[in-house]
């Protein structure tokens, strides 16, 4: 199997998420040689380690952005990460070729249910910077319908968990061709 970095995005998957945690936590087990990259953990801070970060991208030959949908994009932390990893000379410019012919794939969670609407269509920004660095854009996996406000009702939670689960489930699939 190709090297996969996982980034995850969520602000706080240690007190504040139960489909990301879930998804990642399978990804963990079922994929342990796959390096996950927690940026909340790493960077309470929002103080990204940019020799860090360029490092594992360095290693990666497929990089997926696991994260939830906030206001219609990444999470704060994920945009941090890419400004401040994504620099001039590394990922673009005359001599910036070091992301050339790496895969990324997003993975990401709404509450809004699938049907209600195709929140690819937000990501334009992601695919435009696949273009500028020469990335492959590797398409994404979604699971809508796992809202925060859900967890009060134990019935919604578990359902949470099982839509988790099955996210994981094609992620590792589509991880097992790339
Ligand atoms: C600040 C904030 C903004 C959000 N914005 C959106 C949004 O634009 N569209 C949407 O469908 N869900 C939105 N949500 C819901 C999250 O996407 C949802 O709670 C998350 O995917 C669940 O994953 P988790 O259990 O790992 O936290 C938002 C949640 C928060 C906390």
């Amino acid at each position: 199997m190709k090297n996969i970095l996982i980034v995850s995005g969520h602000t706080d998957t240690v007190t504040d998420s139960v489909a990301n945690r879930t998804i990642l936590e399978i990804l963990a087990e079922q994929l342990p040689e796959c390096q996950i990259d927690y940026l909340d953990r790493l960077y309470p801070d929002f103080k990204i380690d940019t020799a860090a970060e360029q490092a594992k991208l360095l290693w990666a030959d497929v990089v997926v952005l696991q994260f939830p949908v906030f206001w219609f994009s990444f999470p704060s932390i994920m945009h941090r990460w890419m400004e401040q990893t994504f620099l001039h000379g590394f990922s673009h410019g005359s001599a910036g070729d070091k992301l050339h012919g790496k895969k990324l794939i997003l993975s990401y969670t709404t509450g809004a249910p699938a049907e209600v609407m195709n929140f690819d269509e937000f990501f334009g920004f992601v695919r435009a910077a696949c273009q500028f660095t020469g990335m492959e854009y590797g398409g994404s996996i979604t699971t809508g319908g796992v809202s925060y406000q859900m967890r009060e009702d134990p019935q919604m939670m578990s359902e949470i968990k099982k839509k988790a689960s099955v996210h994981a489930d094609k992620l590792i699939a589509i991880l097992h061709q790339a």
